[in-house]
Parts: C-alpha cells; sequence; structure tokens
C-alpha cells in the first residue's frame, strides 16, 4: 500500500467514529510526519455549539500527544459533492506545523480527489517566525 493509501486508509476509520449528532456531518483527518508516523482525528461536536472541535484539531493533538510536531503531509475526508477542504481555523492549526509546501490531500470515499499546498490554502499566512 502506498503512502498516500496509508494515509486514506487512516483517514476513513476515523470518519467512521466521528461524535456528530447535531451537523450529521463525518469529518476524518490524518497527518503523515516526516518519519512516517500516522496521525488521525475525528471531528467532536457538542451541545454548546462552538465548542466543537474539527477532524483536523483532533489529528494534531494525537501527533502532539505522541511527541511529534512536523507535517509531512495531510489528508482530510468528508462527504457529499463539496470539497471538504479544512476551515479557516484549522488551516492556521496546520500552518504551525507545516510549510508553505506541505500536501493538504482533500478525499471523498473512494479516494483523492484533489491535493493543494498549504500556501494554496493559506497564502500570505502568519506563522512562529513571525515572532522570532
Ligand atoms: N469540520 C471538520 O471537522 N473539518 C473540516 O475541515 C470542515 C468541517 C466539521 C466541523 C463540524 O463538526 C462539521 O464538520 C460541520 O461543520
Amino acid at each position: 500500500m502506498s503512502s498516500l493509501d496509508t494515509l486514506f486508509e487512516a483517514a476513513k476509520a476515523m470518519q467512521a467514529k466521528a461524535y456528530v449528532p447535531y451537523s450529521r456531518f463525518k469529518v476524518g483527518a490524518a497527518i503523515r510526519t516526516p518519519g512516517g508516523g500516522i496521525y488521525a482525528g475525528c471531528n467532536v461536536e457538542n451541545a454548546a455549539y462552538p465548542q466543537g472541535a474539527c477532524a483536523e484539531t483532533g489529528a494534531i493533538s494525537s501527533m502532539i500527544a505522541a511527541g511529534e510536531s512536523r507535517i509531512a503531509e495531510i489528508l482530510v475526508i468528508g462527504n457529499g459533492e463539496e470539497l471538504v477542504t479544512p476551515c479557516g481555523g484549522c488551516r492556521q492549526r496546520i500552518r504551525e506545523f507545516a510549510s508553505a509546501d506541505t500536501p493538504i490531500h482533500i478525499a471523498g470515499q473512494d479516494g483523492v480527489r484533489r491535493s493543494f499546498t498549504l500556501e494554496d490554502l493559506l497564502p500570505f499566512s502568519f506563522g512562529p517566525d513571525h515572532l522570532k
């Protein structure tokens, strides 16, 4: 299995676990780190709606909990006609641990539909270097 296939399967398995009683919109995300580690997350909603967390946020938390902090590539899977690209907040969260050319793959149930770079989705971004 290719490393992208592995990432897809990890995100898809996590998507099935999403806690989405309000939107019914399940999302999964999986990160591959430079060393080959795979960290996945799903969206977790809350009765106090703004407290819900995106799948990307969960995947990043899992990566950090494992002691890793670089994203080599990330894949997001969602359902429906539209590409399920990361929300604005998650683009910035990914930015913290990625580079301008880091691939962000957007998938549906059958596989990757389109790939972007972080620069595509968050141009002229603010990041850790600004604080040095
Ligand atoms: N959502 C994600 O988890 N990731 C995205 O990239 C887009 C949106 C979630 C948030 C919420 O639980 C549901 O999808 C509907 O907005």
